[in-house]
């Protein structure tokens, strides 16, 4: 007898299973913006089984310093390097998205006051 059970549904990857990957945009607008900093900050706080990387244009210019964590696909604009810290904890660590940080133009409830 065997545990194999089938099954007519896609097949679904457990995302908390993969590694997450930081990108941050290293670009011209968001370089400008302060986006070289923010990766020297994310590189001051190594986790472990999450990869931090510089990115090329993400196509959000002028959001910036713009992040994307893969593979939630979740997106942060306008970030500084002081709120890193924060996103590591949170979000990498911890698995809840910042929400006051996330771009508005992807998750709505990014809206910023
Ligand atoms: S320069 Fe960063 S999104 Fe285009």
């Amino acid at each position: 007898m065997s545990n194999v059970t089938q099954s007519s549904h896609t097949p679904t990857i457990d995302q908390s299973s993969v590694p997450k990957c930081v990108r941050v945009c290293q670009n011209r607008t968001c370089k400008k913006q302060g986006a070289a900093k923010v990766l020297k900050a994310f590189a001051a706080l190594p986790i472990p089984d999450v990869t931090v990387t510089a990115s090329g244009c993400l196509g959000q210019c002028g959001n910036g310093p713009m992040v994307l964590v893969l593979p939630d696909m979740v997106w942060y604009s306008g970030v500084q390097p002081n709120e890193v810290s924060l996103m590591v904890e949170q979000h990498l660590l911890n698995g809840k998205k910042v929400n006051q940080m996330l771009y508005h133009r992807f998750h709505a409830q990014g809206l910023k006051l």
